[in-house]
Formats: structure tokens, C-alpha cells, sequence
């Protein structure tokens, strides 16, 4: 039988993502909406472990749709890590009455959130919420496209100079184990080579591209090095690259947590307040366990197991597209 829910808690968990905060705000009214008390949940399974918990109310969430970060923080919990800490979370949780959650954040989270589900037998619903676009089950992240954006508009910059001065550059862009960031502001900030996890890196089919390009009046080049590439970072690959041909004047640039910050777009903004309506409409609804997701601009569910253990797949038409139009 379905259980009725009553009281909601809501949290950010692992890196935080540009559009989260569009998140809690459509997570909160929609609650609210539906007569449901909210709690906010702040840093993660860090301040569950600590009662580290806030009531919310329509105004909590004033204002906030335009800012980057998270109202509700974000932490990487170790003692959640540990069987007492997730204990002590459960029970923390319980004593509040919280009989439903949503949280917001990557795999860590979700992985986390079955766990605690494991615990206390509340039932959870998650919503991606990371600037690396990594997660199976949905075409976009919350935070990825401004991401992006920000990473094209260093890219754009950085190409000016780079011109000038005839240059060769390796910026450096975030993904831990994915090359989406990589990808996408590669093919629209027009870099002659993307280099990504998902890939094997040659670096002598690297420098081969980089000679072709010289002999072909390219007079400078732009290449996009995702942080969790096979040949290491940015600043490794220009080593490697300056070492082969010590004509190439090669500058490095690691975009780094710029990437993290900033005002969401329009798209992130609605993106967190879809998903954020539908995660708790589904909680209302019975389900449990289970990433709300966005597939061919359709709102989809995907059981936490696939969403953390299933590696989505790089759109090949991208890798194509990426390599015929770099020339
Ligand atoms: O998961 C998002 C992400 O920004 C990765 O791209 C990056 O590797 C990692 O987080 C950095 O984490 P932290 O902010 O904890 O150093």
C-alpha cells in the first residue's frame, strides 16, 4: 500500500552544480503546493549525521533561482562512509518525522541514498545534480550547460590571445572520469582536438594533427584536455607535445572550479525546477529508489542501481562531428 507522505527532506550532496538552487526552490513550493511540511537538509550526509536541519518555508527559497552554489551547502561526508555514521543519519532522520527525501546531487549521492534507504526504510528520490554530465538515465545534468558555457566563454577569450601570439594552448576543463564538459566546449568553442576519458590518447596521433594544422596555415590551435584524461592533465600533455617539437610555443590555461560557480542559464534553471516539481510528485506517488531524469526532453525514472552502475554512452555523432569540422 502506498504510504502517505507528510514531511519532506530535501539536500545537496557531493559537488555542487549551478541550477541546484533552481532545484530547492521547485522542490520546496512544490511541497508546500501539496500541503507537505519541508525540512532543508544542510551539508549533505554531514548535517544529517548532526541535526544539522532547517524548516522552509515559500519565501526560505526567495530570490535564489539566479544564484550558482547551493542555500542548502554541499559536503563529501567521510563519517557517512561508515555504517555508525549512516546509523546515526537514519536515526536523526526518523526522529524528525522526515517520511520522504529528495536529494540532489551525482552518483556518490545516489549510492549514498541507498544506502540510507537500507538504514531507515524512507523513501528517496534523487535528481542529477552535477556539472559533469555522467549520469545514466538522462540526457542532461543540472549544471552541466553552464558549465559549458563558462568553459566556451574562457575558450573564446583564450583563443584572441592565442591568435596573436600564434600560440598553442591546453585548457584543461573539469570531468573526473567524463568527457562531456570536454566535448561540448570543444566542438562549440572550435578546438582543434578534444581529449577525454573516454578516449584513448595518442599523443603522437596528437602531435601529427597539431603538424597537419601548422602545414595547413593554422597559425594557432586550442586543445581541450578533460582533467581525467588517460595521458594526464593539460599541463602533462603540453610536456609531452613541446618535448616532440620544441618549435611549438605552447601555453597552459586549468579552468578549474570557475567551472562550479556562476548564475545558472535559462536551461539550468528550468531543468532544476522540472526535475524538482517531478521528484516530489513522484515521492507522492509512490516511488522510491529512483533518479528523475530528463530523456528526449521528456521527464524519465531510472532505478539508482543503473543510474550509478552504467556508464552513458558519448554520442558518437559528437566524436564524428568534433573531428571533420576541426580541420
Ligand atoms: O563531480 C564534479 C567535479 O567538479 C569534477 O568534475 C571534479 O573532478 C570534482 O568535482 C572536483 O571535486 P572537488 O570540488 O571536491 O575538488
Amino acid at each position: 500500500m502506498k504510504k502517505v507522505i507528510k514531511k519532506i527532506g530535501v539536500f545537496t550532496s557531493g559537488g555542487d552544480s549551478p541550477g541546484m538552487n533552481a532545484c530547492i526552490r521547485s522542490v520546496v513550493r512544490t511541497s508546500l503546493y501539496n500541503k507537505l511540511e519541508v525540512v532543508g537538509i544542510m551539508r549533505g550526509y554531514q548535517g544529517m549525521i548532526e541535526k544539522d536541519f532547517i524548516s522552509m518555508y515559500p519565501r526560505s527559497v526567495s530570490n535564489i533561482i539566479q544564484r550558482g552554489g547551493t542555500i542548502l551547502k554541499s559536503a563529501r561526508s567521510t563519517d557517512f562512509l561508515k555504517i555508525e555514521g549512516r546509523q546515526t543519519a537514519g536515526k536523526n532522520l526518523l526522529e524528525q518525522g522526515i517520511d520522504g527525501l529528495i536529494a540532489i546531487g551525482g552518483d556518490g549521492t545516489f549510492r549514498g541514498a541507498i544506502e540510507l534507504h537500507k538504514e531507515c526504510g524512507i523513501p528517496v528520490m534523487g535528481i542529477p545534480g552535477t556539472i559533469d554530465n555522467d549520469l545514466f538515465g538522462t540526457d542532461f545534468t543540472l549544471g552541466f550547460d553552464t558549465a559549458v558555457n563558462t568553459a566556451v566563454e574562457a575558450v573564446d577569450k583564450i583563443r584572441d590571445t592565442a591568435a596573436s601570439h600564434d600560440r598553442l594552448f591546453f585548457i584543461e576543463v573539469m570531468g573526473r572520469d567524463a568527457g562531456y564538459i570536454a566535448l561540448w566546449a570543444g566542438i562549440s568553442g572550435g578546438a582543434e582536438a578534444i581529449l577525454m576519458p573516454e578516449q584513448k590518447t595518442d599523443i603522437d596521433q596528437l602531435s601529427a594533427l597539431l603538424i597537419k594544422g601548422r602545414s595547413e596555415q593554422k597559425t594557432s590551435s586550442i586543445v581541450i584536455v578533460c582533467e581525467g584524461d588517460d595521458a594526464g592533465g593539460a599541463a602533462e600533455i603540453a610536456e609531452k607535445i613541446k618535448n616532440k617539437h620544441p618549435g611549438f610555443e605552447t601555453r597552459v590555461t586549468v579552468l578549474g572550479h570557475v567551472q562550479r560557480g556562476g548564475s545558472p542559464t535559462a536551461f539550468d534553471r528550468i531543468l532544476g525546477s522540472r526535475l524538482g516539481f517531478a521528484a516530489v510528485e513522484a515521492l507522492l506517488n509512490g516511488k522510491s529508489g529512483m533518479m528523475t531524469g530528463i530523456l528526449k526532453n521528456e521527464i524519465s525514472f531510472t532505478d539508482f542501481s543503473k543510474a550509478t552502475k552504467k556508464q552513458k554512452p558519448i554520442n558518437e555523432e559528437f566524436l564524428n562531428l568534433a573531428r571533420v569540422i576541426s580541420i
